[in-house]
């Protein structure tokens, strides 16, 4: 069975956009559960844009819900991260002028700075992920660097999908790398700017164990709301 993250940063984005409470991340994050969401992502940011210390504090102290914390490798992060004890987290690149985050890790810059990140996390027992690229050489390094997971940034696959030009080359890269990264034992993950369609072509692939989708969850709410969408997803990604 494929499972479900939800991203509710932009739920954090949204009650920032007031200063004030409403809507709060961590009913959000009970709500999703109760709607069939297998986790909860959320991305403790530098610049703290959508979810702060405290969001992220009291969504992980919540014993019933499977928190997959995003973090950057900035010392003071990975400190906070540390302390706040999620069940898993994901590295990934983070610039502070980027509107999202908008590629994966450049592993062979980072990958001394990576590999003791992973030791920390993995030495409390904290599953471990990377966010990545969909190409061999990088998945090569993620081995080597022992993380448990690797999660394939999706968002050039994501553009070529909603802009209908061809992507079957590109979702055809992506099947390769999850079996690449499967065969290795790394568990594989996949992420940004998934929508119904996107996911649907790639919960085709049966090596992908996790989506993790956020923007789109909380925008297309507007209008349905975050029950029917959370449900859809979940019908898609049921293969
Ligand atoms: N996965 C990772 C690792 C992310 O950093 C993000 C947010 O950028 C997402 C998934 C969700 O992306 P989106 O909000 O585009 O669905």
């Amino acid at each position: 069975m494929k499972r479900l993250g939800v991203n509710i940063d932009h739920v954090a984005t949204l009650r920032n956009a007031r200063g004030e409470f409403h809507p709060d991340p961590i009913t959000a994050a009970k709500f999703v559960k109760s709607q069939g969401a297998d986790s909860i992502t959320i991305h403790l940011r530098e610049d703290r844009r959508h979810i702060n210390d405290l969001d992220a504090k009291k969504i992980c102290s919540k014993k019933n819900l499977n928190v997959n914390l995003e973090i950057s490798t900035n010392k003071n992060i990975v400190q906070n991260a540390l302390k706040i004890g999620p069940k898993y987290i994901c590295i990934v690149p983070e610039k502070r002028n980027e509107v999202t985050t908008e590629g994966g890790l450049n592993l062979v810059k980072n990958k001394y700075k990576i590999k003791k990140i992973i030791n920390m996390f993995k030495k409390k027992k904290i599953r471990t992920s990377l966010f990545i690229n969909p190409r061999i050489k990088d998945i090569i390094i993620s081995k080597k660097l022992g993380t448990d997971c690797v999660e394939i940034h999706t968002g050039y696959f994501s553009n070529l999908v909603k802009s209908r030009k061809n992507f079957s080359k590109e979702l055809l890269n992506i099947k390769k790398c999850s079996k690449f990264a499967s065969d290795l034992n790394i568990e594989v993950h996949a992420g940004h700017g998934l929508d119904y369609r996107s996911t649907k072509l790639l919960s085709k692939i049966r090596e992908i164990k996790e989506f993790n989708i956020g923007h789109f969850i909380i925008s297309e709410s507007v209008f349905f709301g975050l029950k029917k969408v959370v449900r859809k997803f979940k019908k898609i990604i049921k293969n």
